[in-house]
């Protein structure tokens, strides 16, 4: 987007009146009209705003357009209304200056609009908050509200004010609205009653027929229709454009953002209706006996129905429509009223109802909107009053209204004069008197107190007997004929007597913006603005609070016969009153111009213009701004602007601006009468002046652009070539540290390559030493041994001569021993060291190896190699490590793995060392070892697990023959008596069954036979061939009780089984057991383990039965007899 710097920037037209050259009106209206073309609807007179009306929405109120125009200088960008705003708003917050914003110009050139404009755009731009922000909204609600109640459809303006309106806004310090006051003045209410044609009646009254609900309209008794109510005229009662029922809508949302209640809102609706139903009241006259008519309500129905509305006795009412009380002199009369009267009355009632209606309705959003804080404010007002009218009938209302606008142009010319002087002292400039034209002799001509037209009106209604408008008009044409404004048929100035465009009952006044001729008819009623008593008493007496709020004279008990003051004093007051509170505040000015009367846009219609801007003033207000200097700006803004046109102040002008600008307009040769130096503007004379330096600007920031687009170009390449050279730099750096890099590799491998080369030198060199070394040590051994062979022998032959004795071999031997074993420990030494400079040159050579392959292979196969190699040291050490574990298979011990990956190999090779160690150890056996084995191996497989003893039995070797029969003489005869191999030879004890007590008998085994002999004598008791042995009974527990049963029917059965009980229990069943194995001519003998078995006693069977003793029983097992057929062997508990 493009940025402006300057109003003088791509200028339509000119943007500042002040610079039109030539000024006259021709140029004047042109540019307006090219602006007003080129949708450029302001413009400047010095920080007057001029407004045209575009009639249609232009894009330039956006939210952008106020952040452009926010806190910029009032002449940076083009002439718009926000510059306005923000240049009041910037001087009320940043200055503490009060404002006001005067908005004039006829009806329907924009002025409401405007006013609008100017609160929404101060409201965009003061601060924010939730307060702030509610105030702001109350403010801008207040506007829909009035507009509805006080704005109607006029020829000149559908949304025309017909009120006055003077708002306050209040800001507090920091330029936050605090909250307003709305002052309102005259409104037209006859409107009310009746309006002209293709006029309407007040907005709300069609907004309320056409947007309240059903609901709504019946408890207010009114009908949609419009045409139903007198007091609403038909022909226009559609405004295109306006959407009424959208309206109401608005204006019932803006009353309860401003803060009316529920019941308020009803009440003035409730009145509003009111005025509607009074309209239809209608009248008919009722012959008097004294011949007079009186009026008679016509159609009670719209009567009672308003009486039920407001709450009035319905008689009150009608009465007052009837009748009149006259007060004089301390007495009451009662008159009738005749017809036209009794429509007098009504719609006086139906015109005051409604403007005090609308003046309670400022004073309560005044109330709502009221700043709350107590602190003193500051203030901006802003003014939207009714624009000057003439129309074909003017009357008392266009009196009233001119007369304002005629205060305000005066109040505008002394203000512009008085700012322009003001600015002219201020800037020590020399002030030249400009001649313009002052309104003030016809400000005189109305409001003078004496003889002004409204002290005469006011004179002539108070004055008693006749009054009439024609007796006032007679009075003007006396006292005012000779005043050069006032025109008038009958009056005393001739010239007018022939006047044909004045007619007899009028009068007319040069007002500042044209002449008005006003039709008399009406002026004193209007100016009285008489009520009848009895209505506002009937008023009074409603039963509805805001009616008897608005009628508070109807009150019996105050009742005033003192006249109340004229609408005509009453205007002027509070006009009074306005002008001063003006004057106080700093002004700004919106001249609002309409450029056509079809409300059309892009019309521009000439004579129309030329009409405003003469009655305006605005030629005048240019010729004052321009006297003397047309243009002004401070130093610094234009040095800022032009200072590219000479080379001294341009790029940079360090000095004073003054000083800048001087040297820059003497560089420029303007002539020096062409300017004028003020405090701290500079002052030029002629507009053609100022052109001419935007000219040459022009020209040269052409070439400025040139000159920065080459400043540019250089310093795009410039970065470029740097940006390319850093980049080299940083290539360049990184290809030095890689060629580096490559030969310092280089180096270092070869350097290892001589450092593994010096290192063998210097190991071949040690070893060369060494071997010298020990060959001189060899040397001189030899040498020594010489020596000492010399010595010892030279000793041995003193010793042989001295003592040749024994002593002195021996110590020769010694000597001779000791040199031996010397020789033999350094021979062992020698050996050693140079085992250990092998292993270190082998080391090293290895290393070298290790360290060639590494970097040959290092990413192929080092890794490999070296993992091989390593596996190699580890398994070695490992097998190394199990070299220290012992041949006996006893010996359960076994080295711990070294690493965990061994553990199947570890646990495997235990395995089958152990296997190896017990196949060597076996090897090692005889014949005899084997065989004892063999029974051990048999023991085992017969007891192991079955019987408690076996376990303490492993250890004992089986010896056989316990008593050496054989080499004991004492068994000499039973030796003889036994002529096979005596397997077995032990002392057992018989059990006797008779008792269970064991008797010692000698037992032997042969290959065939068992033998029991008596212990004694050796005597052979019982032989027992084998074959006859059918099985033998053992308990399970560790007793060593044994019973040798027979088989039935065989030579030895007679003899009955054997208890018996034995020391090596074990060996003996094992040996009988093996007898049985390896004998082919014999059954197996059955060995049965069980803790009950019987035993054949000869006859009889006797159960032997095994229980676990307690600790009485002592160490060994005893026997008893329990029964003939029990025997109970008590075990000791283990
Ligand atoms: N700046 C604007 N942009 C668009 N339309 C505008 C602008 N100003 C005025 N108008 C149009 O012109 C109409 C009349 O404007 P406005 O009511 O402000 O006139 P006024 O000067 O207040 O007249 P009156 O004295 O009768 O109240 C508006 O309803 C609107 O349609
Ligand atoms: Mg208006």
């Amino acid at each position: 987007m493009e940025v402006k710097t300057s109003l003088l920037d791509n200028m339509i037209g000119v943007g500042d009146m002040v610079l039109l050259e030539p000024l006259n009106e021709d140029s004047f209206i042109e540019n307006l009209r090219s602006r007003f073309d080129h949708n450029e609807i302001y413009t400047y007179i010095g920080s007057v705003v001029i407004s045209m009306n575009p009639y249609r929405s232009l894009p330039i109120y956006t939210p952008q357009k106020v952040e452009e125009y926010r806190n910029r200088n009032f002449y940076e960008l083009s002439p718009h209304i926000y510059a306005l705003a923000d240049e009041a708003y910037r001087s009320l917050r940043d200055q503490d200056k009060d404002q006001c914003i005067l908005i004039t110009g006829e009806s329907g050139a924009g002025k409401t609009e405007a006013s609008k404009l100017v609160m929404s755009y101060v409201a965009a731009v003061c601060g924010k908050g939730q307060e702030v922000n509610k105030v702001k909204e109350q403010l801008l609600q207040s506007n829909p509200v009035l507009e509805a109640f006080g704005n109607a459809k006029t020829m000149r303006n559908d949304n025309s004010s017909r009120f006055g309106k003077y708002m306050d806004i209040e800001f507090d310090f920091k330029g936050d609205p605090l909250g307003g006051v709305i002052s309102n003045y005259l409104l037209e209410k006859s409107r009310v009653c009746k309006q002209p044609r293709g006029e309407r009646n007040f907005h709300i009254f069609y907004q309320l027929l056409s947007g309240a609900s059903d609901d709504t309209l019946l408890k207010l008794k009114l009908d949609r229709d419009f045409s139903k109510y007198n007091y609403l005229s038909l022909d226009s009662a559609n405004v295109n454009g306006l959407d009424d029922a959208a309206s109401f809508r608005t204006v019932r949302n803006a009353m309860q953002i401003v803060g009316f209640m529920e019941d308020e809102v009803q009440s003035v609706l409730e009145l509003v209706a009111a005025v509607l139903k009074l309209g239809n009241i209608e009248f008919k006259p009722e012959s008097r006996v004294n011949g007079f008519d009186e009026s008679r309500v016509k159609d009670k129905n719209d009567l009672k129905e308003m009486c039920e509305l407001l709450g009035i006795e319905q008689s009150v009412l009608e009465r007052a429509f009837s009748y009149r009380t006259v007060e004089a002199k301390m007495e009451k009369m009662s008159t009738t009223l005749n017809v036209a009267q009794a429509y007098y009355a009504r719609d006086a009632l139906a015109k005051n109802l409604y403007s005090r209606l609308f003046s309670w309705l400022v004073t309560r959003i005044n109330e709502s909107i009221k700043a709350q804080a107590k602190t003193r404010h500051k203030v901006m007002g802003v003014l939207d009053i009714y624009g000057f009218e003439i129309f074909e009938d003017n009357s008392f209302e266009q009196f009233i209204i001119n007369y304002c606008n005629e205060k305000l142009q005066q109040i505008f010319i002394e203000l512009t004069l008085r700012e322009e002087q003001e600015e002219y002292i201020r800037e020590d400039i020399e002030w030249t008197n400009i001649v313009y034209f002052n309104n003030a002799v016809i400000c005189d001509l109305i409001e003078n107190n004496q003889n002004g037209i409204l002290a005469m009106l006011d004179e002539e209604c108070l004055r008693p007997g006749t009054v009439t408008d024609d007796t006032f008009l007679d009075k003007l044409n006396t006292i005012c004929a000779e005043h050069q404004h006032f025109e008038s048929r009958l009056s005393k100035n001739s010239k007018f007597l022939t006047d044909h465009s004045l007619p007899h009952s009028c009068f007319r006044i040069q007002h500042y913006a044209g002449k008005v001729l006003y039709r008399v008819e009406g002026f004193v009623d209007k100016n009285n603005d008489l009520l009848y008593r009895d209505l506002s008493q009937a008023m009074y007496k409603a039963t509805h609070s805001l009616m008897r709020q608005l009628f508070p004279e109807g009150n019996p008990a105050k009742v005033n016969l003192k006249r109340p003051p004229t609408a005509g004093f009453q205007f002027k007051a509070s006009v009074g009153v306005l002008m001063k509170n003006l004057q106080t505040k700093n002004p700004n000015y919106i001249r609002c111009i309409k450029p056509n009367d079809k409300k059309v846009a892009h019309i521009f219609t000439d004579s129309l213009v030329c009409h405003q801007v003469r009655y305006l003033g605005l030629m005048e207000n240019v010729r004052v701004r321009r006297a003397g200097y047309a243009f002004r700006q401070p130093y610094e803004s234009c040095l800022k602007r032009y200072k590219m046109l000479c080379k001294t102040t341009w790029p940079q002008w360090r000095g004073p601006a003054r000083d800048g600008v001087a040297v820059l307009l003497t560089d420029c040769s303007v002539p020096t009468e062409e300017f004028a130096y003020g405090r701290s503007k500079i002052f030029i004379r002629n507009p053609r002046t100022l052109f001419t330096l935007e000219e040459r600007r022009r020209a040269c920031l052409e070439d400025l652009a040139t000159l920065i687009q080459k400043i540019y170009r250089g310093w795009k390449s410039r970065t470029h070539f740097l940006l390319l050279k850093k980049s080299q730099v940083v290539v360049a750096a990184w290809y030095r540290r890689y060629a580096q890099q490559n030969k310092y590799q280089k180096i270092k491998s070869a350097s290892l390559v001589m450092q593994s080369f010096i290192r063998g030198w210097k190991a071949r060199n040690i070893l060369r030493q060494l071997k010298y070394e020990k060959r001189c040590k060899e040397a001189v051994t030899t040498i020594a041994a010489y020596w000492h062979g010399t010595q010892a022998r030279m000793e041995l032959r003193r010793l042989k001569t001295e003592a040749q004795n024994k002593r002195a071999v021996s110590v020769i031997w010694a000597y001779w021993q000791g040199t031996k074993a010397r020789r033999e420990l350094r021979r062992l030494k020698e050996e050693a060291r140079c085992k250990h400079a092998v292993a270190i040159i082998w080391a090293y050579w290895l290393g070298l190896q290790v360290r060639r392959d590494y970097r040959k292979f290092f990413r192929a196969n080092a890794g490999k190699k070296i993992y091989n190699f390593t596996i190699q040291r580890i398994m070695q050490k490992y097998f190394l490590g199990l070299k220290t574990t012992t041949m006996s298979p006893m010996d359960n011990t076994w080295p711990a793995k070294p690493y965990g990956f061994l553990e199947g190999a570890h646990t495997e090779l235990r395995r089958i060392f152990h296997l190896w160690r017990c196949k060597k150890y076996r090897g090692q056996f005889t014949e005899e070892k084997k065989a004892v084995y063999e029974e051990k191996l048999e023991a085992s497989e017969i007891f192991k697990d079955k019987k408690a003893l076996y376990p303490s039995s492993v250890s004992q070797p089986f010896k056989g023959d316990y008593l050496e029969i054989q080499k004991n003489p004492k068994y000499q005869k039973l030796n003889s008596a036994v002529e096979e191999k005596v397997l077995l030879a032990d002392l057992v004890n018989k059990i006797n069954r008779a008792n269970g007590k064991g008797s010692p008998r000698l037992f032997l085994l042969t290959k065939s036979n068992f033998v029991l002999a008596d212990q004694k004598t050796g005597q052979v008791k019982t032989s027992v061939p084998l074959p006859d042995l059918a099985s033998v009974s053992v308990s399970t527990q560790s007793d060593g009780f044994f019973a040798l049963k027979l088989k039935e029917g065989s030579a030895s059965a007679s003899k009955g089984d054997f208890l018996l009980s034995s020391d090596h229990l074990i060996e003996i069943i094992t040996k009988l057991h093996r007898i049985g194995t390896t004998a082919a001519d014999r059954d197996q003998i059955n060995i049965d383990i069980s803790d009950e078995f019987l035993v054949q006693f000869k006859q009889d069977k006797v159960c032997v039965k095994f229980i676990q003793g307690g600790p009485k029983n002592g160490n060994s097992a005893a026997c008893k007899r329990k029964n003939n057929r029990l025997l109970e062997v008590s075990v000791p508990s283990p």
